[in-house]
């Protein structure tokens, strides 16, 4: 039979998924992640505390295990994340205004060279928006409103090679108030030339989204303002079969849909791992879900 990552390839897309450092030393986790899947992103080791736990020193020791560990197996790597408001170093817990934003500036370059020209994307800045569609309030917000515009122009400097993301959750639903705001900031920095190239949608799934329609429409709307789109972190409640395959539909009738990472491998990966919500059970066995996306796919 195919698999995951075979199936996506054959029309250039990736399946991909998020491998934490603890899995370089699971060989059944390690097992279905090279037969399936050939993207990984980190799950917390390349975020701004693990990268720079103090003030100017770096520290990439498990980013940088994982990292080959991708490339040994065929897989390329999306970073995750630049600048966010959780996960924070606790430095910038008592920085602000110039002093914070030359912080986030310095952590952007500081990881971006050392990762130079060895990454697909990055997510630049994750989770900026509240769900009312305004920017969420956050220590970094609150260094101006233009410092999501300051990240993307210090990332593009740093590493010209790799594809700038802005990643959030709760923007799959088009009619909804937090999709629109995050449109309407991708709109307006492709019209002022803030360097910019893909949507990352999370797609943590709770049941209910109209599927495939409504969220194809968000991902063909993003998509029409000139970036590409991915689906960076997906998992559903329970798995459902259905949704999975609405979801794979979206991304498949979108042309810069690029690909897909669920969060995790199995079911006992998950940050969610209550809600069953993986392509993988805790036997590893592939479940009714799998078989709804490799079809779909
Ligand atoms: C989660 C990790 O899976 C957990 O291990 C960690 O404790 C918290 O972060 N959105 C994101 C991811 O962008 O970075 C989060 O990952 C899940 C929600």
């Amino acid at each position: 039979g195919t698999t995951l990552k075979a199936a996506a390839e054959r029309s250039g897309r990736y399946f991909g998924m998020a491998m934490g450092a603890d899995r370089l030393s699971d060989s059944g986790f390690q097992t279905i992640a090279r037969r399936e899947f050939d993207m990984l992103t980190a799950v917390n080791e390349m975020k701004p505390d693990a990268t720079e736990p103090n003030q100017g020193q770096f520290n990439f020791t498990n980013g940088d295990r994982l990292y080959n560990w991708a490339v040994q197996n065929g897989m390329r790597v999306r970073g995750h994340t630049l600048a966010w408001h959780a996960q924070q170093p606790r430095f910038w817990g008592s920085l602000s205004g110039s002093a914070l934003r030359t912080a986030m500036i310095n952590h952007i370059n500081g990881v971006l060279a050392h990762y130079k020209g060895k990454m697909f994307q990055w997510d630049v800045v994750n989770e900026a928006f509240a769900e009312n569609g305004s920017r969420r309030s956050s220590n970094l917000q609150a260094t101006g409103n233009d410092w999501i515009e300051a990240a993307f122009r210090a990332a593009r400097a740093a590493d010209p090679s790799t594809g700038l993301c802005y990643n959030d959750y709760n923007i799959e639903n088009w009619t909804y108030a937090k999709t629109q705001g995050v449109y309407n900031m991708i709109k307006d920095f492709k019209s002022r030339g803030v360097p910019i190239d893909c949507v990352g949608l999370q797609t943590h799934f709770t049941g209910g989204s109209s599927l495939p329609g409504n969220f194809q429409t968000t991902l063909s709307s993003f998509a029409a303002l000139g970036v590409d789109v991915v689906l960076t972190e997906v998992d559903v409640t329970n798995a459902s079969a259905s949704q999975y395959q609405g979801l794979t539909q979206a991304c498949m009738n979108v042309p810069r849909c690029l690909g897909i990472t669920t969060w995790g491998v199995r079911d006992s990966d998950s940050w969610r791992s209550s809600e069953s919500p993986l392509l993988f059970d805790r036997n590893s066995n592939p479940k009714a879900a799998y078989t709804s996306v490799l079809n779909a796919l």
